[in-house]
């Protein structure tokens, strides 16, 4: 865990541009209150659209958040569809204050295997968010790691795209991150420590904060305290810290 550590600031530049969270432990934050789950799922859409405004207001911009893996449709029919009837609750009243905030809405994953309702309610939050420019906010919905790679494989080769010209900035370019930095930072919730197939390809060089604090009583102070722990860190992308500090 490493929100105890002391961070010692160094100069490593300011807000990450790009934060990804796997929003995890709404389940157990329900249960250990004696709730059913979706209650867990209800509180913690809470804390999304909170971090979503601080965020905003701290300068990121680019914010990704995990809404559903692929992997989260083997769950309880009842549970699964209470989590897109939140989805589709958070963009209908959401998307005035998306306007407002300058938010620009899009979505990792394939929308076609989404419910219709759900898929018909991003469709119109994309769009009217379309020309916002403050801040991107990218839902992982329906979202693999893996498939996405694959995905990103299989345009290339329809592209004939090979040899040489199959380059890294060439297979970024058909992620569904193409255009958008990789995650500076990656955080998550619930004391878990995995990926989860979460941005696989792109969390090459991101950094790490993990805390036990389970995702509906993640707030905007421990946002901070996670953004802080990140601006206290040496990235090194693979030099020593003797060239980095000739570097500055
Ligand atoms: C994260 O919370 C939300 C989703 C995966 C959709 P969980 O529902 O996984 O909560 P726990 O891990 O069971 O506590
Ligand atoms: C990861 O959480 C997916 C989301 C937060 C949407 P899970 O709760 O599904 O992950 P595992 O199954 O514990 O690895
Ligand atoms: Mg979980």
């Amino acid at each position: 865990m490493n929100e105890t550590s002391d961070a010692t600031p160094v100069a490593v530049g300011g807000v990450p541009q790009h934060v990804a969270i796997i929003m995890d432990g709404n389940g157990r934050w329900a249960t250990s209150r004696g709730l059913q789950r979706n209650e867990g799922h209800r509180a913690g859409t809470r804390t999304a659209k909170a971090v979503v405004t601080r965020c905003r207001e701290l300068g990121v911009a680019h914010l990704t958040l995990y809404t559903f893996s692929r992997e989260n449709w083997s769950r309880p029919r009842d549970e699964v569809a209470l989590i897109f009837d939140l989805l589709v609750d958070y963009l209908n009243g959401e998307l005035k204050n998306l306007l407002d905030q300058d938010i620009r809405l899009k979505v990792f994953g394939e929308m076609d295997d989404l419910p219709f309702v759900a898929r018909q309610a991003l469709l119109r939050v994309i769009q009217k968010t379309a020309g916002c420019t403050t801040m991107t906010l990218n839902l992982a919905l329906n979202y693999s790691g893996r498939e996405e790679i694959l995905r990103a494989a299989r345009a290339l080769s329809a592209k004939g795209i090979q040899g040489q010209a199959l380059s890294e900035e060439a297979f970024a370019a058909e992620l569904y991150t193409a255009g958008q930095p990789d995650p500076d930072l990656i955080i998550r919730t619930s004391g878990e420590l995995r990926l989860s197939n979460y941005l696989l390809f792109q969390a090459a060089y991101s950094e790490f904060y993990f805390t036990e604090t389970l995702w509906p009583d993640f707030g905007p102070e421990e946002l901070e305290r996670a953004l802080a722990d990140y601006q206290g860190r040496q990235r090194r992308f693979g030099k020593t810290g003797a060239q980095l500090e000739a570097d500055t």
